[in-house]
């Protein structure tokens, strides 16, 4: 489990405060502050407990995927988007990601998470998939 502090909407927290259970319900689980995220056209990697995630902004949204991507697990955080698609950076398929699906092939999809803002910290909802189910 991630351990020690960061600073947050003012003040300190601490990440264990927020991995327990991220706001205690729903399997909302804190990834990491807004201000942590990759200012640039890729993606925010970042790791909790059981999950290697993506973090992505299309216009003003959050969206969250697994980083790994579904062709040979290239690490989809360091795509280049453009618009709503993310390029995977090993062999370039490529992901609509207000949809997950992958541009080429509609039947591949990428896993992705409800994702929120909380006191300038960014969740995702870890259970739940959408994406893979539909959602
Ligand atoms: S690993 Fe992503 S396109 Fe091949």
């Amino acid at each position: 489990m991630r351990s020690g502090v960061f600073w947050a909407n003012g003040r300190w927290r601490q990440w264990a405060d927020f991995m327990r259970g991220g706001d205690g319900e729903g399997g909302w689980v804190a990834l990491l502050p807004v201000e942590r995220l990759n200012p640039t056209e890729t993606g925010t990697f970042v790791s909790v407990p059981g999950y290697e995630l993506a973090i992505f902004r299309v216009a003003d949204t959050l969206i969250v995927t697994d980083n790994a991507c579904p062709h040979a697990h290239g690490n989809l955080a360091g795509g280049v988007v453009r618009g709503s698609i993310v390029a995977c950076p090993w062999h370039q398929w490529q992901f609509d990601l207000r949809t997950a699906a992958c541009v080429h092939n509609a039947s591949v999809r990428l896993r992705s998470y409800e994702a929120r803002v909380r006191d300038g910290v960014v969740y995702a909802r870890l259970r739940g998939v959408r994406g893979a189910d539909g959602v």
